[in-house]
């Protein structure tokens, strides 16, 4: 049979312009088992409209089909392909070589503070992880909480042509590991060829997504071979000679070859060039003066910024917590729904998982006996721990410290996802319910934020972080204290200052002492806004957010009684949720039966009543809805 044939592309535009076509009679050789040829289609650039990921532009995707007819034969293929340039840009921060490179994307050259999470496979079963439903669930609740990018993680798998195709629709850049991940792995050549082939098999099947964005070698060998977390410190040198035969020589060559457009690290963390200069196993892969870390910490109270690192990039980072009951109950006799059963044990997979959980949650959180005041708690703080943590690293966007440290260009936190009913470090429990975080997630990843903090030395400060690329003048900063154990709800002091919003800026800063004078001997907590106006009749620019001046162990915590005066159904898959509440009352949570999202959920209510949507993912029984639906709010004793 003879290979002889025509080769044809064509990219396909709106209605008005014609295709762009390439033809080309080719007699392709035979390479690995396939046949291989080359045509090129030259595509005039002010042709296309670029693809840009979410929050910063449209995401433009073209039908690209390209065919080969030889003889009676023919064989054809449409992809969607978008058009962008992504450099992972890592240059001197200053003039002191020491003090390290930064570590960011740059898309169609726009610096990108990249927001998101890391994403585990959806489901246990790697033939069910390609459920249409499930997998586009998690991937809009990504994009409606602002991500911009996941981490796909090398202990998982690399994910289907629709996962891909979904990140390229909504704007998910995604940074993709291979899969390696927490091991030593083998070096003979009979391995090192089947890693070949699947490395080009992969990078051949996902190099025309736009979403990608970068390939990584492996999930955390290199911090495993410097640190000996496998006891290879014996013969270091031979572990490192077969990481560098499997990464470098073998993993690295098969991306260059396949994709020579997107930057590679041989791990994460790495600190990315350095990593390279120091011979791809650097003395410390976790320094915040290169590429990327991950960094968890189970002792310190996680709601205090101050214990977080002044990292480059951080792709991974976060703590525990349980999912919702209803969730549980799938998987669980009701025999099995109370602390310490022989369930809830065996799906706890971190070894003293409960005890870290239960010990950081009494740094700030009241004693607790049920598992769903447990539930509940693990979710404050998880929530609580993980926006701490990110509002510090978007605020370290604009700062470079003495020491070379900051510049923070990247915030993933670990993790996305789950792929069973079981305590974990999801924002989405497995069965699609947002936890407390995710709706954090979507105010702390907000285009911009207001962010109050308390420093060491008693300072109450303001940062504002924008990712917008221009400027805002006059904006309007409102800062309102309010009493925990008010009766009525008007907060003891309301100022209002006129702020230029701007990448990452620090607007106010006063002595907390002196801010807390209004409050007496009661304790305050602080609630920021911001408008582009006058308050009264201006949009808000951000989410509101808080902050507590004072622990609340230590704060006189109101018991606030929360209850839902009505629903109303509207359209058929909403329901309008009227809230009232007696007083102030901290960490509201709606929970709902049936799959779906609040439009706020976790806010503290600081008015009598307030109004939340429900949007169902399925036509709404409303009777059902309110037979389900289940308020709570913090009380000091639960
Ligand atoms: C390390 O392993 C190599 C290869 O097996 C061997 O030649 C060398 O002696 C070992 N070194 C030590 C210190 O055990
Ligand atoms: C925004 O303000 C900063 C600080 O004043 C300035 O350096 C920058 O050039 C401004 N950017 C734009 C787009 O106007
Ligand atoms: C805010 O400050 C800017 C610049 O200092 C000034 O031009 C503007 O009039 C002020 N706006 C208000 C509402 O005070
Ligand atoms: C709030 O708590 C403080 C300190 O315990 C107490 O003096 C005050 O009376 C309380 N106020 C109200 C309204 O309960
Ligand atoms: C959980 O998933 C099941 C099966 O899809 C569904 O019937 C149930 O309503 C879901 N529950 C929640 C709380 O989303």
């Amino acid at each position: 049979m003879s290979t002889e044939g025509v080769l044809v592309a064509s990219l396909f535009f709106d209605r008005q312009s014609p295709a762009i076509r390439a033809r080309k009679n080719v007699r392709p050789i035979l390479v690995n088992n396939h046949l291989e040829d080359r045509i090129i289609l030259n595509v005039p650039k002010e042709k296309v409209e670029l693809w840009w990921p979410n929050g910063y532009g449209e995401q433009k995707l073209y039908d690209l089909t390209v065919s080969f007819k030889s003889g009676p034969q023919a064989s054809r293929k449409l992809i969607k392909i978008g058009f962008r340039e992504i450099e992972l840009v890592q240059d001197p921060v200053a003039a002191d070589p020491d003090k390290g490179l930064s570590f960011y994307f740059k898309v169609n050259g726009v610096p990108i503070f990249a927001k998101g999470s890391n994403w585990i496979p959806s489901h246990v079963l790697p033939e069910h992880s390609a459920n249409i439903e499930r997998v586009h669930n998690l991937l809009s609740s990504a994009k409606q909480a602002n991500f911009n990018m996941l981490r796909v993680w090398g202990g998982g798998l690399y994910e289907s042509d629709m996962f891909y195709q979904l990140c390229d629709e909504l704007g998910i850049m995604v940074w993709q590991d291979m899969m390696f991940a927490c091991n030593m792995y083998p070096s003979e050549s009979g391995f090192l060829n089947s890693v070949s082939t699947e490395i080009q098999q992969q990078v051949n099947r996902l190099q025309h997504h736009a979403s990608i964005a970068l390939w990584a070698g492996n999930n955390e060998n290199e911090a495993a071979l410097r640190e000996n977390w496998y006891g290879t410190a014996h013969n270091f040198s031979l572990y490192k000679q077969d990481y560098i035969k499997l990464y470098v020589d073998t993993i690295k060559t098969a991306v260059k070859s396949a994709d020579p457009t997107r930057p590679f690290l041989t791990s994460s963390p790495s600190n990315g060039l350095e990593t390279e200069k120091e011979g791809y196993v650097s003395e410390n892969p976790q320094s915040s003066l290169y590429g990327d870390v991950h960094y968890y910490n189970y002792m310190a109270n996680g709601w205090s910024w101050l214990i977080y690192p002044k990292t480059r990039f951080a792709s991974e980072y976060g703590i525990q917590s349980l999912p919702s009951l209803a969730t549980l109950s799938q998987a669980a006799v009701p025999s099995d729904l109370v602390i310490g059963s022989k369930f809830l044990n065996h799906r706890q997979h971190l070894a003293g998982g409960y005890e870290i959980m239960t010990l950081l949650i009494y740094k700030n959180l009241p004693q607790f006996n049920s598992l769903e005041t447990f539930i509940y708690f693990s979710q404050i703080n998880q929530a609580m721990t993980v926006k701490t943590e990110t509002e510090t690293y978007r605020r370290e966007r604009s700062k470079l410290y003495d020491t070379g440290e900051g510049l923070t260009m990247g915030a993933l936190y670990w993790q996305l996802n789950d792929i069973w009913q079981a305590p974990s470090w999801s924002s989405i429990d497995y069965n699609g319910t947002w936890k407390m975080l995710h709706y954090y997630a979507k105010d702390f990843f907000a285009p911009i934020i207001t962010s109050p903090v308390v420093t060491a030395d008693s300072i109450f400060a303001v940062t504002i972080v924008s990712d917008l690329l221009i400027n805002i003048s006059s904006a309007q900063l409102v800062i309102k204290l309010y009493k925990y154990n008010s009766t009525d709800f008007a907060p003891v002091s309301d100022q209002q200052f006129n702020v230029t919003v701007s990448k990452s800026t620090e607007v106010m800063r006063t002595d907390l002492n002196e801010l807390l004078q209004v409050c007496g001997s009661d304790h305050c907590f602080v609630i920021t806004q911001l408008f582009s106006g006058d308050p009264a009749t201006t949009e808000a620019l951000a989410p509101d957010n808080f902050v507590f001046t004072t622990p609340l162990t230590s704060a006189q915590l109101p018991s606030p009684n929360v209850k839902i005066k009505r629903v109303d159904s509207r359209m058929d898959y909403e329901a309008v949720i009227t809230l009232q509440t007696d007083r102030i009352a901290l960490f509201v949570w709606l929970e709902a039966d049936i799959p779906g999202i609040f439009s706020h959920n976790g806010f503290h209510m600081l008015e009598p009543k307030k109004q939340v949507v429900f949007t169902s993912y399925h036509p709404l029984n409303v009777q059902q809805f309110i037979s389900h639906l289940k308020v709570t709010a913090l009380k000091s004793t639960m």
